[in-house]
């Protein structure tokens, strides 16, 4: 299995499907968001699965501890193998997620959103934010206390939290970019050779091989520096 898992960061399941059989037998793991999510639904789940692929739904959970833990056993048993619930919706949300946990799923907390600035989180929480690695690293750990299986952080944060958090922590790392290749909106980048070698299990890999000539052959390119990484490491 691969450490890529490729964002299916389009509007319908024709699309997601046709992506999918560009990338063929290279790509097994694809991330489910939002957008595809709200349009197709439990559909494009059950194709990736019954297609032999794993499955990472991004859709974020944060809701009251009962209506979460009922939506994570629905993901169980769909096949989903990654689900994302925000930390911040607390400790006995993230206990009811983990309890309702079946199958082969592993949940991952999100920390802090990369899109949040330090002034927007002192808007929300009302206090100073010194660091915002600080409160990523604060949260994670709050994460693992409470039976998350990993979290999202960027490539940045990795090796802080592969040193703190041990090596069963999983560390799924997006903003991830070969060099060379354009940053588009992403600010906190690192090449997948980096992200690796700071201890990330899983990298979320989407424009730089969805929007190429060629996807197939950009994700080559990516296995092969992962692997001479992997192997320098
Ligand atoms: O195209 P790109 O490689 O930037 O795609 C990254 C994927 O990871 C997108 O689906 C994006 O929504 C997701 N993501 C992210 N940053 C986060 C969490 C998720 O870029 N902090």
């Amino acid at each position: 299995m691969s450490r890529v898992i490729v964002p299916l960061d389009v509007s319908s399941k024709q699309a997601a499907m046709a992506l999918v059989d560009r990338l063929g037998g290279q790509a097994d793991f694809y991330k489910v968001g939002f957008e595809l999510y709200t349009r197709s639904g439990p559909d494009v789940v059950r194709e990736l699965v019954e297609r032999g692929k794993q499955v990472f739904l991004d859709i974020k959970l944060h809701d009251i501890p009962n209506t979460v833990g009922r939506a994570v056993a629905v993901a169980s048993e769909l096949g989903v193998d990654l689900l994302t619930v925000h930390v911040s919706g607390g400790p006995s949300m993230m206990e009811a997620a983990a309890k309702a946990r079946g199958g082969d799923l592993k949940l991952l907390g999100v920390t802090v959103l990369t899109s949040l600035s330090p002034d927007e989180m002192s808007t929300v929480w009302d206090r100073e934010i010194r660091s915002v690695r600080e409160e990523v690293g604060r949260l994670a750990v709050l994460a693992s206390d409470t039976g998350m299986n990993g979290v999202v952080a960027s490539a940045l944060e990795a090796s802080w939290l592969r040193r703190h958090l041990g090596e069963d922590f999983l560390i799924v790392t997006p903003g991830i970019r070969p060099a060379g290749s354009d940053a588009g909106d992403q600010s906190r980048i690192a090449t997948p050779a980096d992200a690796v070698a700071a201890g990330a299990d899983y990298l979320v890999i989407g424009r730089p091989i969805t929007q190429a000539t060629d996807p197939a052959a950009a994700l080559a390119a990516v296995l092969r520096e992962i692997d001479q990484a992997s192997l320098a490491s």
